[in-house]
């Protein structure tokens, strides 16, 4: 008399063992796809967690030996924005970010020129007309063991101070 009226939990239990399998296969998929889905979500997380770009240079680098300038040289290095200046026996390294807005300066008869507003710099860097508030910052220079020169852009030093050969 009841046959019409089964509850679903009846119904289930009466399930033939193909259609119990295929609830099995179901939920295990299901759970995999939660599963999965959950561990690709917490890794792209923890990936992102550490920078693995680098923007720009490193603040220390190496800049050749010595005999690579010659006295009297002043060579501005574009890419880790220095100037450096080999006076005989001795080498400086003078920044050539202007301290206006940050643009690249490059030597003049003068000392330094900044293209973007004008500002003058002299050969130590002091401020000689423009806008620039700041005289451009000396980097400590040092000798490496293997004879090449490194810049630290992270010491800055006095003007005036250079690395005696
Ligand atoms: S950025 Fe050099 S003068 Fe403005």
């Amino acid at each position: 008399m009841s046959t019409g009226k089964k509850t679903i939990a009846s119904q289930t239990s009466d399930l033939p063992e193909e259609g119990q399998n295929r609830r099995q296969l179901l939920l295990w998929l299901s759970s995999m796809g939660l599963f999965g889905s959950a561990f690709v979500s917490i890794f792209s997380n923890l990936v992102f967690i550490k920078p693995r770009a680098t923007y720009g240079q490193p603040n220390r680098f190496a800049v050749g030996k010595p005999d690579d300038y010659p006295p009297g040289t002043r060579i501005a290095l574009g890419p880790q924005r220095v100037c450096i200046v080999r006076e005989e026996n001795r080498v400086a390294a003078i920044s050539t970010t202007c301290t206006h807005l940050g643009c690249i300066i490059g030597t003049s008869d003068t000392g330094f020129a900044c293209p973007c507003h004008g500002s003058r710099f002299d050969f130590d860097g002091v401020v000689t007309g423009g806008p620039a508030p700041k005289p451009l910052p000396w980097y400590q220079v040092t000798l490496a063991p293997n004879g090449e020169m490194e810049v630290d852009k992270d010491a800055e030093v006095p003007m005036g101070t250079y690395l005696k050969l």
